[in-house]
């Protein structure tokens, strides 16, 4: 299978990233580290721990990372219940991570993979970014990053700034001229996949632990705080789309465009700036302009054919 490494912040939406990953026959999950932002670092341990165990995969290396972003606080959004998981009560995890950090754990991963790695960070950026600037030489072992961050259009942190860039912008700035191929699942087609609600019930019904997670977790409706709780729709796919789009690249459309991150401080802090003008980067053709990463935006997403995939793969056992 694709090797992958997934770094996230479980978080609801995370782990129905990696109960896909455990089970899609095409990915070889080879570590997962966690770091702050929905929740507080060790409870991102904790519920990938957990998360993982649940979904008969307990012997993939876990690693603790950052507490906090680059520059700022940490500012957890509780959208995810108290612990960040929905409050299903799942049990706490029979292990624990690794006892290396986690941009340790990504070097030796990454430079031990027989084949290049394709990265999905579903969370804030700074394990990455002290990857990057750490261990530059990551790089020649990396396929592909796909990460979920960042929005063409509406911001969900603020009107313009999607959570996981603008809790640690400096950190987005640092991947986004990586050097290496990037793909960006945004918001605007994150939010598109939702699962229908029969078949939420169904997963629910299983007997097989893993795909009644998979049920419970699709059933949890996020709530930004101050929201009602049916503000957001349940079934969402979130963070596990951008997996789905590593499986499957053919079900989103992208562009290469033009991406920055707005770094200033106040109202723009955070918002992902897409060039979608029809010849990028016009204006910026003048000494001393900044570099101008290109990335691949996905701009649309067949909604189908990745609910189709999410729940084939899920409902194997
Ligand atoms: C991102 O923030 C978290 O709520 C989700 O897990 C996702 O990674 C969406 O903005
Ligand atoms: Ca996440």
């Amino acid at each position: 299978g694709i090797p992958v490494i997934i770094d996230c912040d479980t978080g609801v939406d995370d782990a129905l990233a990696l109960l896909f990953a455990v089970r899609h026959p095409g990915l070889d999950l080879r570590a997962v580290t966690c770091v702050a932002g929905n929740t507080d670092v060790d409870g991102v341990v904790r519920n990938t721990l957990t998360v993982l165990e649940q979904a008969g995969a307990p012997d993939i290396p876990v690693a603790r990372g950052a507490e906090r972003p680059l520059i700022e606080p940490a500012r957890p959004a509780p959208v995810h219940g108290v612990d960040g998981m929905g409050d299903l009560g799942l049990p706490l995890p029979g292990r624990r991570p690794v006892d290396v950090d986690a941009v340790t754990l990504l070097h030796r991963e990454i430079l031990a993979s027989p084949r290049p790695v394709t990265l999905i960070p579903t969370a804030p950026l700074t394990n990455i970014a002290l990857l990057l600037r750490t261990h530059p030489e990551v790089t020649r072992n990396i396929e592909r990053i796909v990460f979920m961050g960042g929005a063409v259009a509406t911001g969900n942190a603020t009107p313009v700034a999607e959570f996981n860039v603008w809790h640690d912008p400096e950190a987005a700035a640092v991947l986004l001229t990586a050097g290496v191929p990037i793909t960006m699942y945004g918001l605007d087609v994150f939010t598109q996949v939702v699962v229908p609600s029969a078949d939420v019930h169904r997963l629910r019904a299983s007997s097989e632990p893993g795909t009644r997670l998979a049920g419970e977790l699709l059933a949890h409706r996020p709530a930004h705080p101050g929201e009602a709780p049916e503000a957001e729709e349940a079934g969402g796919l979130g963070d596990a789309g951008a997996v789905c789009a590593v499986v499957d690249p053919a079900g989103i459309g992208t562009r290469l465009l033009p991406v920055e991150v707005s770094l200033a401080p106040g109202a723009t802090r955070g918002q992902t700036i897409v060039d979608r003008r029809p010849r990028p980067g016009e204006a910026e053709h003048h000494e001393g302009a900044r570099e101008q990463a290109l990335v691949d935006v996905a701009l649309d997403v067949d909604v189908e054919r990745f609910v189709k995939l999410y729940l084939a793969t899920v409902e194997r056992s």
